[in-house]
């Protein structure tokens, strides 16, 4: 038996797609269930930033989650394969009318990602004050709370729509299979087949 962790929402429901083509059969969470048990799988329905620590303490042996949230964790953990769905990227965003100044001695940012956005700051030796937001992240610069964000970009619709742009590209992101250190050893066969099947079924795709 192997649990599996998904982010709700798309990618979940593209994984759960990619298990179809390789065992043809149903693979679907019925209505508000969040545990799915089918053949020799467990899937698990959780938060997106949840994934990773659902696998580091081996309540699913492997997960899907996006690069992005993976390297912003920085989890002990075994990333195994890059799945090429849910493609994104991380960016800093700003005011279309402002500029972007790396002279400027500090600077505000509003992300969800603090690490990723320290660890950027920090690379380019510019000070950054970072402002911890859980989500609309857009609306931060907006009512001036912030000079830069720091945030997802998939189709730029959202920066757009609310006159922002893209000045720089941190990360190209897309979702990863991890597993738990641990099962990747006592489960390992088990796990290195269904990394081969996930590997031919998204060649072939
Ligand atoms: C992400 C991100 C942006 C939006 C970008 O938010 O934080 O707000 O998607 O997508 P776009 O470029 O296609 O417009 P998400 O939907 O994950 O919600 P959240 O802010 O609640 O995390």
């Amino acid at each position: 038996m192997i649990t599996i962790a998904l982010p709700k929402g798309r990618i979940a429901k593209e994984t759960l797609d990619i298990f179809e083509k390789i065992f043809d059969k149903k693979f679907a969470f019925e209505d508000r269930k969040l545990i799915l048990k089918e053949d020799d799988f467990t899937f698990l329905l959780v938060r997106n930033q949840d994934v990773p620590t659902y696998v580091l303490h081996q309540a699913a042996d492997i997960g899907v989650v996006g690069l992005d949230v993976l390297s912003e964790k920085e989890f002990d953990l075994v990333d195994l394969l890059d799945l090429k769905i849910g493609r994104c990227k991380v960016c800093i965003g700003m005011k279309n009318e402002d500029e972007f100044n790396f002279d400027k001695p500090s600077i505000k940012v509003a992300t969800k990602m603090e690490n990723i956005a320290r660890k950027y700051f920090s690379s380019k030796a510019i000070a950054a004050k970072i402002i911890k937001l859980y989500g609309s992240i857009e609306l931060a610069p907006l009512v001036d709370m912030c000079d830069v964000i720091v945030d997802i970009v998939e189709t730029g619709e959202t920066m757009k729509q609310n006159g922002l742009k893209v000045v720089e590209t941190i990360m190209d992101s897309s979702a990863h299979l991890i597993a738990n250190k641990n099962s990747f050893i006592s489960k390992k066969v088990e796990i290195l087949n269904l990394y081969e099947k996930i590997s031919k079924a998204i060649s072939d795709l």
